[in-house]
């Protein structure tokens, strides 16, 4: 055992690395970076616009210095380039919205040991009935898939195919990517009816609304009536039991002549279902936040998608930051 395996060190750091995370996520939820924007601020002004106590504001501000995330000159305090990209409301790749939903997480995951006891929920999915809960989880997809979808969505080779179905797409995000780079394609989204305004305003700011309709559907309780010849199915399997995936893989299949693509795009578990490490963690935020949902192996998503008829199964690799992956095949 080496001089550091031995060291508790890393142990601590990672015990109390929630006090950084809660810090980020009260900026978000403060707005502190839109409300400091692209000049400066003096902790008095941003105490005055967020209602807050002047010292505990103070505090706050320092601490984002501490983290990077702002700095201070004679207490003025300016936002950092990281912070001027990605946390400030007007800038085109804010990322807040996934910050505010996985702060909308943590006391789920505060009470992981009371879930992994009873083997059920914490959160239940009111997610999708409270405005500020749904626009967060929502466009906190955006937030991710906007990150991803550059180089994600060259990987797929769509030339020939014309009507591509986003089932479980949420704002839509990439059937707009995949209709920006491939000119022939108009897309489908199919969504719970909560979606639809989410979906209808993020495919008009991309000047799509011609190419790309909504429809509601519960796709566990309905069947695919239209017939498209490529399924997009992007983290949708890991809220749903086994049973579920497999009833979901079913109706894409059969909207799908032989020769359609079908497409499976998650946080995908090696088949030791031990690592890597984000699909692992991701597996227990489906346990605290559906009655059956986890993250599947490799193995677990081909034999699904060989059970329903589908043929040619193979990784579509790319490098992503949480592992996640895409396993495509053809109807026989
Ligand atoms: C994790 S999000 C993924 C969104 C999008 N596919 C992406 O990758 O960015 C899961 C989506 O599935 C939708 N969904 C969940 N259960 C559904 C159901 N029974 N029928 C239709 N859509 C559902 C949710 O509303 C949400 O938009």
């Amino acid at each position: 055992m080496t001089a550091q395996e031995l060291n508790p060190g890393h142990l601590l750091e990672l015990s109390g690395r929630y006090w950084e995370t809660c810090t980020l996520h009260a900026g978000v939820k403060l707005d502190v970076f839109s409300i400091i924007g692209n000049d400066g601020l003096k902790s008095q002004e941003v105490a005055q616009k967020i209602n807050g106590d002047k010292r505990a504001v103070k505090m706050l501000l320092n601490a984002l210095c501490a983290m990077n995330l702002l700095s201070k000159k004679d207490d003025t305090y300016r936002n950092t380039p990281t912070s001027k990209a990605f946390l400030i409301k007007e800038s085109p790749r804010y990322v807040g919205h996934i910050i505010l939903h996985h702060h909308h997480l943590v006391d789920s995951w505060a009470r992981l040991d009371a879930a992994v006891q009873s083997g059920g929920p914490i959160r239940t999915r009111a997610v999708h009935h409270e405005d500020e809960k749904r626009e967060s989880f929502l466009m906190g997809m955006f937030n991710i898939a906007m990150s991803l979808a550059p180089v994600l969505v060259p990987k797929i080779d769509l030339s020939g195919r014309r009507r591509l179905l986003d089932l479980g797409g949420g704002p839509g995000t990439y059937a707009i990517q995949f209709c920006l780079i491939n000119p022939q394609l108009t897309a489908t989204v199919y969504d719970l009816p909560d979606t639809r305004i989410f979906a209808e305003k993020t495919i008009a700011q991309f000047g799509l609304a011609d190419r790309i309709d909504f429809m509601d559907i519960d796709y566990l309780k309905e069947d695919i009536k239209d017939v498209f010849d490529v399924v997009w199915l992007s983290q949708i399997l890991h809220g749903e039991r086994p049973e579920d995936c497999r009833k979901i893989i079913n109706k894409a299949v059969s909207a799908l002549g032989s020769g359609g693509m079908i497409l499976i795009h998650e946080f995908i578990l090696n088949n030791t279902m031990d690592g890597p490490l984000f699909p692992a963690l991701f597996s227990l935020n489906m346990l605290l936040g559906t009655p059956s949902g986890q993250a599947y192996s490799e193995k677990q998503l081909i034999d699904m998608l060989s059970e329903a008829g589908v043929g040619d199964i193979r990784r579509i690799s790319f490098a992503s930051p949480n592992d996640s992956g895409i396993i495509a095949g053809i109807v026989r």
